[in-house]
């Protein structure tokens, strides 16, 4: 299990902020990771307190469990509509609110939960601030399994200085995401997110990036959590 304990403070305090945007009637997205499974456990208590009418979509089987498991509606991906809101968390955040998501191997279907919401929202604590995006983490790529070498090539044409094929902990193997592909970590020269999130795009066999750059992922601001308090940054349009 790569996720933090659930019990972080400053994590605490960015999804109880963010959990004043729910009202009742609302059809909600919800990510994968620590934060988003904090800020689902601190909303189940509230939809069972003030027993709000929700629906839920989800971005990965480990967050459908969970929602499930706590009593929330979650609803069959296939009704994928339009969403309210959504909330998730990041890896890293860079001053201009590109972000780098896909540490859980669950990114493509994040962005298409975020990209079919109003709004979405970032959960973050301090540590996931960055001054240039890619300072720590290794861009996630989604990559179908035969092609797997093609689109490595097409990473060095791109200037990669190093692509791994993420290995699972606890088995044998490769990663092997909920859509039964593989995880390629690159690190790349990541100047300008925006152009490399829509190069990505391009290489065929990549089913999608961990880059959320563009103005279709619908990032309304980030709520960044500290042990006394709370920032919310509006991305600016
Ligand atoms: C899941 O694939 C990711 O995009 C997560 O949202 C991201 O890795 C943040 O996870 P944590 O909230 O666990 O740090």
């Amino acid at each position: 299990m790569r996720n933090d304990p659930l019990d972080n403070p400053s994590r605490l305090n960015a999804v109880r902020e963010a959990l004043k945007l729910v009202s009742d009637g609302m059809t909600i997205g919800l990510g994968t990771g620590s934060t988003t499974s904090l800020f689902i456990r601190e909303l189940a208590l509230r939809v069972k307190k003030e027993k709000l009418r929700l629906d839920f979509f989800a971005s990965s089987f480990a967050t459908v469990h969970l929602a499930k498991s706590l009593g929330l509606t979650v609803l069959e991906s296939s009704a994928l509509g339009e969403l309210d809101v959504s909330f998730d968390g990041a890896d890293e955040v860079d001053p201009a609110l590109h972000l780098i998501k896909g540490g859980g191997a669950a990114h493509t279907r994040e962005k298409i939960l975020h990209a079919a919401s109003r709004a979405f929202y970032c959960l973050v604590d301090e540590t996931k601030r960055v001054s240039v995006l890619g300072e720590r983490t290794a861009v996630p790529l989604e990559v179908l399994p035969m092609a797997r070498s093609p689109v490595i090539r097409k990473l060095q044409d791109l200037g990669a200085m190093d692509v791994e094929l993420r290995l699972a902990r606890m088995k044998d193997g490769p990663v092997v995401t909920d859509n039964g592909n593989l995880i390629l970590d690159a690190k790349l020269p990541l100047a300008d997110p925006p152009a490399m999130e829509e190069s990505l795009a391009r290489i065929p066999g990549v089913v999608e990036s961990g880059i959320f750059a563009l103005p279709h992922c619908h990032l309304a601001g980030v709520f960044v959590g500290s042990p006394d308090g709370v920032v919310y940054l509006k991305k600016e349009i």
